[in-house]
């Protein structure tokens, strides 16, 4: 989603900018910009598509200057275009935002009704005639003040002047913001990773903060215009991790470095000697808690998913799994003895977020999973529970799914043995099994040659179908999630009890279906399904694990094997031969598979 970059230094900007924003682009986009200050006058330039074909135009047109502004654009008000792309300026100022300016059109009649001209269809051209018309009788300070009381929704914005030579405004409101500090040179980003080349230490811009950034000096003040003090904080570096090697895509380099992910993070929460599991500085006795409520989006809402089923099978806690984005309208009932737990990789989901901050401020008690845990939602939970996944490029979510389902099933792990559910021998076992995971991930992530063919047929299929009953349910969920979202396809995925109440008008004759039956205690129900669908025409894609008893292939089309493990894993190992799927079909497709159409890594809007 959109990405901002700003730095004023005492050397030329505009190539940093464009790197810095070629770091962004992980967050999908369609249109990218700059702005600088020379000489007294603002330099914009922007184009449609890639920050590569804004390059090419800077050959063309140099812009130079000390300062700038960039942004890379997902449309939200107007198409994806030159014209709506940020920048957006005037005389005066320059301006560019991440989010949604929700009563931008009541603002916009009030500023044509001053005389102002709107160049493009954005809601972002307000901020720009806003403070240009506050400039006439107010100091910038005042300006900015009066600016941010009149915006409606989420922000994040930069803001360059054409009399100030040295000064970038960063304000945020409901939208990530951070400011790094180099030598000579101070920055303002909408996250770390923009930032991370050039320095490693980062500040976070708190809601309704903003900040005057000078190349020696920031400044931070609160929603009054009241000065305060900011921590600065030293990141860890991990730039190899933005880089894609020898594969052709991150989202192949991230489907293979799972074992090792996986690894990680079991590394940083078993207690290998002891067959234990540490979750240091825990915030709540275990009587405090008797209920749970996961809440995400998307893949990580399927990870909830998934947990639930462990949560039910192995505790007495009531647990309920919600879509973020309906959460946070919901009229919940808040109770103090419910944990609220958000799963997010990037941990800045405006949805997400959202909903954390209505738990935050009910004062109920929240924890986060998450990957980058310098995020806001990191940041905001009282309690956090890193993946350990390292950044994840592709925008399709892969090991940071599998890194989520692991995490909460180490608390399940956890919560159930320390509230007397789970016995000693059968924790032991289980965190045993545990271990054996990255090894399971590995085979089964090298044992998938015959994907790619199977691929081609979903490719080119009208539509198709993922099915699956208890926990494979979810991974069907997710299946299909992964397959539409990469090759542009229908694809629906169905808890298979659920064909006859529906979903099987849909089953023609070659239409492909996924089914996945472990061999679980659902094994011989999802069978009789299959052949409900097979009798119909559908060519079956059977997925189970590894098993001395042989498959009955009665009919099936093809049949794919993952290792054999304790059911509670096997989600993990029928997940990939999914991604592959999904991933593959793109291929056939030739379509963008890190950067799929519409869609963005980081989902900073509602
Ligand atoms: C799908 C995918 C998305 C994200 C969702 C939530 O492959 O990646 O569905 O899972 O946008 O994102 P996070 O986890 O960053 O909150």
């Amino acid at each position: 989603m959109c990405g901002i970059i700003g730095i004023t230094s005492n050397k030329p900007v505009s190539s940093a900018i464009i790197n810095s924003l070629k770091k962004l682009e992980y967050r999908g986009y369609d249109s990218a910009g700059i702005a600088t200050l020379s000489n007294g006058f603002i330099n914009e330039i922007k184009s449609e598509g890639r920050v590569d074909n804004l390059e090419k135009n800077l050959i063309n047109k140099k812009i130079e200057g000390n300062i700038g502004i960039g942004h890379v654009r997902w449309a939200t008000h107007g198409i994806p275009s030159t014209i709506n792309a940020h920048p957006h300026s005037s005389e005066t100022v320059s301006v560019v935002h991440n989010g949604i300016i929700e009563n931008s059109t009541k603002l916009k009649e009030y500023l044509i009704s001053r005389g102002h001209i709107f160049k493009s269809q954005t809601d972002t051209e307000v901020i720009v005639h806003l403070i240009t018309e506050y400039l006439k009788e107010n100091d910038l300070k005042k300006s900015i003040l009066k600016m941010l009381g009149k915006l409606q929704g989420s922000f994040a914005l930069g803001i360059i002047f054409k009399d100030q030579p040295d000064l970038i405004i960063g304000a945020r409101r409901g939208s990530p913001l951070a400011v790094g500090y180099g030598p000579n040179e101070n920055y303002l980003g909408s996250d770390s990773y923009a930032l991370k080349s050039m320095t490693n230490k980062i500040s976070y811009l708190n809601d309704g903060e903003f900040c005057i950034i000078k190349k020696n000096q920031v400044e931070f003040f609160d929603e009054k215009g009241k000065k305060i003090n900011k921590k600065v904080l030293e990141l860890s570096s991990d730039e190899k991790n933005y880089d894609k090697g020898d594969y052709k895509h991150f989202m192949a380099k991230e489907i293979e470095e799972q074992p090792l992910t996986i690894k990680n993070c079991v590394k940083e929460y078993i207690d290998n000697i002891n067959n234990d599991i540490n979750i240091y500085n825990f915030p709540w006795k275990k009587e405090e808690i008797n209920s749970l409520t996961l809440i995400g989006c998307g893949t990580a809402y399927n990870s909830c998913l998934t947990a639930k089923y462990w949560f039910d099978e192995m505790t007495n806690l009531d647990v309920n799994v919600d879509v973020a984005s309906e959460f946070r309208y919901r009229k919940n009932k808040f109770k103090k003895d419910n944990l609220y737990i958000f799963v997010s990789q990037s941990g800045e989901t405006a949805d997400t977020y959202a909903a954390l901050d209505l738990c935050n401020k009910n004062k109920m008690k929240t924890a986060s999973i998450v990957n980058v845990i310098e995020s806001s939602i990191a940041r905001d939970s009282n309690f956090v529970l890193p993946i350990h996944c390292g950044p994840e490029i592709g925008v399709a979510s892969t090991k940071a799914f599998l890194g989520q389902m692991l995490v909460l099933y180490i608390l399940v792990l956890k919560l159930s043995f320390l509230r007397e559910e789970l016995k000693k021998d059968n924790y032991i076992q289980k965190i045993k099994s545990l271990k054996q995971l990255p090894d399971l991930v590995e085979k089964t992530i090298m044992s998938q040659n015959k994907i790619q063919l199977v691929a081609n047929t979903f490719a080119e299929a009208k539509g198709s179908m993922f099915l699956g009953r208890g926990l494979s349910y979810p991974i069907a969920l997710e299946g299909a999630l992964k397959l539409k979202e990469l090759s542009y396809t229908h694809a629906e995925g169905y808890p298979a009890g659920e064909m006859k109440h529906g979903p099987l008008a849909l089953i023609e004759n070659g239409m492909p279906v996924v089914v996945l039956a472990p061999r679980d205690s659902y094994y011989s129900k999802i069978t009789s399904n299959m052949q409900e669908v097979i009798a119909r025409g559908a060519k079956v894609l059977l997925i189970t694990n590894k098993n001395k008893d042989d498959v009955v292939s009665e009919n099936i089309w093809e049949t794919i094997e993952v290792e054999d493990t304790n059911v509670d894993l096997l989600p993990f190992l029928l997940t990939i031969p999914l991604q592959k799927l999904a991933y593959y079909s793109a291929l056939k497709k030739g379509y963008d598979i890190d950067k799929p159409r519409n869609l963005a890594k980081s989902v900073t809007v509602e």
